[in-house]
């Protein structure tokens, strides 16, 4: 997998792709397929640990689900996701928090939510050699504010979301999600900033393109409207499970091929 500075400077070549990952067997999966970049997103909230929102992970969840993608990886480039309140509150707690990423979970670098309050910490990140990923347009942990809908489509909006991705880009950040904003703003961005733009929602002109892992492979019972199902791994599971649950009722499984005796043991008894 290339490194943070070699996606820093792959922009306008070939696309980069970016997928979601959560646990060691998917991610060894997602770098087998030739992915780029594998991000440990606080969509694990929505996609794998039951929560409503993105808002209840704790640090101590993305630590150990990105030491896991991570241990199932042999060099992939692993971002974690920093979750809500782990960052913005105070200079000091962000950087700690992000630095725990990279030393206890041996992730290669961070993303954040971005607004006008990580520019700052992403300057001091990127002083202490910790790799920023941006993150603009529809920041879901700010769900209370904006709701999940597709954000920058006033004026107004859309020049703030392009002067928060610059801002970020001349802080140092390395790259910048572009989430649910119309693509022709994110064609602009794209086309304003050095570094790459990574789109979700954002139209066929950003630099790569990042789904959540639940999406891409038809795992999830709901598709957003911006995204594509490239597989039916529900309607698989599905259909494994009830096999699973008839072979029993109906004692076909185990089978004798799956019993396996020893002559020795009618000597126990
Ligand atoms: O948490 C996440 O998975 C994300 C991506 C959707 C960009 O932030």
């Amino acid at each position: 997998m290339p490194s943070v500075r070699e996606i820093q400077e792959a922009t306008g070549s070939e696309p980069i792709t970016m997928l979601t990952a959560y646990d060691a067997v998917t991610a060894g999966l997602v770098e087998e397929a030739g992915v780029d970049m594998i991000l440990v997103g606080d969509s694990m909230g929505n996609a794998v640990l039951g929560y409503d929102s993105t808002l209840p992970v704790t640090m101590d969840e993305v630590i150990s689900r990105t030491a896991s993608v991570v241990r199932g990886t042999d060099d992939a480039l692993v971002i974690a996701d920093m979750p809500f309140l782990s960052f913005g509150t105070d200079l000091q707690t962000g950087v700690e928090n992000c630095g725990r990423m990279l030393k206890e979970a041996n992730a290669n670098g961070v993303k954040i939510e971005s607004g006008e309050h990580t520019i700052e910490l992403t300057e001091r990140l990127d002083q202490v050699g910790i790799p920023v990923m941006a993150h603009v347009g529809l920041t879901p942990q700010s769900v209370n504010q904006t709701g999940y809908v597709q954000q920058g489509a006033s004026p107004e909006e859309a020049t703030s979301i392009v002067e928060l991705a610059k801002a970020h880009e001349k802080a140092g950040a390395f790259a910048c999600v572009l989430e649910h904003i119309p693509a022709n703003l994110a064609a602009q961005i794209t086309d304003e900033l050095e570094i790459p733009t990574i789109g979700i929602g954002a139209g066929p002109d950003c630099d790569g393109q990042v789904l959540v892992i639940n999406d891409a492979v038809g795992l999830g019972d709901w598709l957003p409207p911006f995204a594509e199902a490239f597989g039916d791994v529900r309607g698989e599971m599905q259909s494994a499970l009830s096999r699973y649950v008839d072979a029993v009722d109906s004692g076909e499984f185990p089978a004798e091929e799956h019993s396996h005796t020893v002559e020795e043991l009618d000597e126990l008894y």
